[in-house]
């Protein structure tokens, strides 16, 4: 049923109810994810408790009590959650605070305890603990006992909790973050922000992220597959350990399909206490190749036994495929040319803060990848492995990036302060963590570090990336390109990563040294906008802080999607580009953005540093309320901006694609000018307004990357454009001048979603008129319930200055659009209501219980 059919006033609320069930379909949530590594690995996410010292979130200091790690605490008053969590992401945001972090007081100490039993029958197991990334600093005790440390919050550790642990009894486990000796240039998030697993093994198992996959020759008729696999030995004695490892094909669920080959086993004599690896090799024949359409995927099931028992299984999921990168034809997956249609993606999921989950991380995906991206860069470290594994599923390429930061830091208490000690344990867990997923093919072992002209820190760093992958390139992203050049230390990289300065290219295709290296734009555009905001004398509105949404804003240093296109097409060789960025995130809200990280910018031209702090003085007096970026090519509650089309006409050339802007809605410019522009997959259009044609106009591949009509006099009615390629119709789209704004149409990301507590659906309301099109200029105020057994968990509508906590129930829409985010929780029923004060409407029913809401395509589509 549509509710758009259903009309009620925009002055009473909408209510929207849900209480869930839903049946699964799709490909695996969280629980079912296939982790690599050995078979009894069991999610630890679940009931710790929580506790904050230092800075509080209304900005008082609370003093931080000794000994919170001890056994005997008393934990009354310790709040009580499920892992993976932001504290800070509940705000509130304060004014006071940067932007450049969101205007969210994450800074703290967080303290995390977990009581938890491991049965005596396990005690001659070796007992692990892994966090896929704790933020920051984390120090982790088990029953009062130290553990060990890992301070970087992006990176997944391990700790070994054997030596401390009490088989049979209770145990606590307890985790001291510290985010007051951490720093960045955007949103962080602050806590266990990521899944926690418990691991039991045998004593002799496979070592932490253990194995390494390659396939060193691939042909369409066989593949060379190569397992190293690194056994561990806990005993005090020596050990013989035979390995062998067969070869599946795996499905997108992670259910091992048909048996592909078996690898000839070898026995590895293992001292007490030691580590020995055993290299095997086997033949895949007719091997599926991962690719981006097909992105088929096998893993390597490798079991460890001793005296001819079983001791450990262990699964690694990997692809096969080839990666080349030449400097005169791009890079090549298997064979054939891939231009790299890129976004750069900060971590943080919006409204849910840095807190993984996998559906909202899917449900970017889905959306970059309908818009042709085929390639992510992990702006500035580590990801989730979840990423990753979403990425070899759903065919995207990864630039796995490192840091943002070396010995020189870009903040006081950036990485520069653990560098010394931790940056090679840092990339090396990087790379051991992510060298079997296919979809990972260059390592970036920076970006814009003010380092980056050092020559031998930069080998060091590339050195450590080769010795523990040689399979995969490496590279760095320069802002000053002709620096890295010029110095030298673009030598030790495989690929020059090139942050802005691609049209300088070629100077250095003449430098002997540089001619065979091939160049990625490793970071590009950086154009600035707000969804549905349209000026026309200033693109920047310093009363709303918002930026005109005509793709023609960014700055200094950055460019218009239409401007890179161009540039990009004068360097057909060169590998491909990855925009600044394909969502909004939070922080750094630039051009806006009144804090010192804004002088970095340009710091390799000085000329530019007075005009820069000009402005940011002036920034600093007015102190902007805006905590999140203009940058997304999506905003940040998901919601396309105009330059989606505009990159899904340039990528997805053979999808017929044509969408005005602006909207049609403008009484106050009966008369006057309103430019309309046109973005399209055709080579031409033809614009009507009021069925009246304004003319063709044409584009000049290579020059133009959108239809304009600079000079339309605003009327009120229709606007339509009809795009032809190579002289046939290909594609149309209308705006209208809308009625006012009377219901509330809703739409969701999917129509089925687990009831488990951690599955998310993301409902979009549509502020409509009667026929149901969008009004973007009207923004009641929507209030959300929920009844049953259905959780809000937050909701937004993509105004970077908005300071209602993304954890309000009621929220204005912002130009038309407002999303909420539900999760179904365990075992709850089926219905589905959806009401306001007026009338009550169902839109689900016992007959149609799957359907949360109906999934009506919208013009966005
Ligand atoms: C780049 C930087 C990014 C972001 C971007 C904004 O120089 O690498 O992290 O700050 O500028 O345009």
């Amino acid at each position: 049923m549509n509710i758009t059919k259903k009309i009620f006033s925009l002055n009473n609320y909408l209510v929207l109810l849900i209480c869930s069930m839903m049946s699964f379909s799709g490909f695996s949530q969280n629980t079912s994810m296939m982790r690599m590594g050995s078979t009894d690995t069991q999610s630890f996410d679940d009931n710790w408790l929580f506790s904050r010292y230092g800075s509080q979130a209304d900005g008082l200091v609370k003093e931080e009590p000794k000994n919170l790690e001890a056994v005997s605490l008393n934990e009354t008053n310790w709040e009580k959650l499920n892992l993976p969590h932001d504290w800070a992401i509940k705000g509130p945001f304060r004014i006071e605070l940067r932007g450049e972090t969101g205007k969210l007081p994450w800074k703290g100490i967080g303290w995390y305890r977990k009581h938890f039993t491991v049965p005596a029958s396990d005690s001659e197991k070796q007992i692990f603990v892994d966090f896929d990334g704790a933020m920051a600093n984390a120090k982790i005790y088990l029953n009062g006992n130290y553990v060990g440390t890992w301070p970087y919050g992006y990176n997944s550790f391990r700790m070994n909790l054997t030596p401390f642990l009490k088989f049979g009894q209770e145990n606590i486990l307890a985790v001291r973050l510290d985010t007051e000796n951490w720093d960045s240039r955007w949103y962080p998030g602050a806590g266990i922000y990521r899944h926690v697993w418990l691991v039991k093994t045998n004593q002799v198992h496979v070592g932490h992220w253990g194995t390494y996959v390659t396939t060193p020759n691939v042909t369409k008729d066989a593949a060379n597959v190569r397992v190293l696999v690194k056994v561990d030995n806990a005993t005090n004695k020596t050990v013989k350990a035979v390995v062998t490892t067969d070869l599946y094909e795996i499905d997108i669920n992670n259910t091992l399909t048909a048996k592909a080959g078996s690898l000839i086993s070898s026995t590895l004599e293992i001292k007490a206490n030691g580590t020995e690896e055993a290299e095997t090799h086997s033949v895949l024949n007719n091997p599926k190749l991962w690719d981006l359409k097909t992105p088929n995927r096998y893993v390597a099931q490798t079991k460890i036994s001793v005296d001819g028992k079983i001791v450990d299984t262990y699964n690694t999921p990997f692809g096969v495929r080839t990666i080349e990168f030449t400097p005169r034809n791009g890079f090549l997956l298997n064979g054939k040319r891939v231009e790299i249609f890129g976004t750069c993606n900060h971590h943080d999921l919006g409204a849910l803060g840095a807190a993984i989950n996998t559906s909202a991380l899917k449900r970017q995906l889905v959306m970059l990848k309908e818009m042709g991206c085929n390639s992510l860069r992990t702006s500035h470290n580590p990801p989730a492995p979840e990423l990753l594994e979403l990425a070899d599923k759903m065919g995207f390429l990864v630039l796995d990036e490192a840091f943002d930061a070396w010995k020189i830091g870009k903040k006081k208490l950036d990485y520069n302060v653990i560098f010394d000690e931790w940056h090679e344990k840092d990339l090396v867990a990087l790379v051991h963590r992510d060298r079997n997923n296919p979809s990972v093919f260059i390592w970036s072992i920076g970006n814009e570090v003010p380092d980056q002209q050092n020559v031998k820190l930069t080998k060091e760093l590339a050195d450590i990336m080769h010795r523990e992958d040689p399979t995969r390139p490496v590279s760095n992203g320069y802002n000053d390109p002709n620096g890295g050049r010029k110095s030298g230390a673009a030598v030790a990289l495989d690929i020059m990563g090139v942050n802005y300065f691609f049209d300088q290219q070629p100077k250095w295709d003449v430098d002997p040294r540089y001619a065979n290296k091939p160049t990625i734009g490793s970071e590009t555009a950086s154009t600035v906008s707000s969804r549905g905001e349209y000026f026309f004398d200033d693109k920047y509105n310093k009363t709303s802080w918002q930026i005109s949404s005509y793709d023609d804003a960014f700055p200094g240093w950055g460019c218009s999607p239409d401007m890179q296109f161009r540039t990009n097409a004068k360097f057909p060789h060169l590998l491909g580009e990855y925009v600044w960025t394909g969502f909004d995130y939070l922080g750094e809200p630039t051009p806006y953005n009144s804090d010192e990280t804004n002088l970095l910018n340009f710091r390799s031209d000085p000329s530019k540093q007075g005009e820069l702090e000009a402005r940011l003085a002036e920034l600093q007096k007015s102190n902007p309320p805006s905590r999140s970026s203009y940058f997304g090519i999506i905003d940040l509650a998901g919601f396309p901006k105009d330059r989606y089309y505009s990159y899904k006409s340039h990528w997805r050339p053979d999808v017929p694609t044509a969408h005005i802007l602006p909207h049609w809605n403008w009484s106050e410019r009966v008369g006057k000018v309103v430019p309309v522009h046109v973005y399209t997959s055709g080579d031409e259009g033809e614009l009507f307004l009021n069925g009246k044609s304004l003319g063709k106009k044409k584009m000049t591949a290579g020059k133009d990357f959108r239809l304009t009509w600079d000079n339309v006099i605003y009327a009120p009615g229709e606007l339509k454009v009809v795009c032809y390629k190579n002289g046939e119709k290909w594609a149309t789209d209308i705006v209208k001048t809308t009625g006012t704004a009377t219901k509330l149409k809703m739409s969701t990301d999917r129509t089925e979603a687990l009831a488990d507590d951690v599955d998310l659906v993301f409902v979009t309301v549509d502020v409509t008129d009667n026929d149901g099109l969008l009004v973007l200029r009207t923004n009641p105020l929507v209030k959300f319930s929920i009844e049953g057994s259905g959780e809000i968990v937050a909701t937004d509508n993509g105004d970077a200055t908005s300071f209602v906590p993304f954890q309000s129930t009621e929220r204005p829409a912002y130009n038309g659009k407002v999303l909420v985010i539900v999760k179904a929780k365990k075992g709850g029923k089926r219905t589905i209501y959806c009401k306001s004060r007026k009338c009550r409407i169902t839109i689900g029913s016992n007959n149609d219980q799957n359907k949360i809401i109906n999934n009506k395509k919208n013009r966005d589509d």
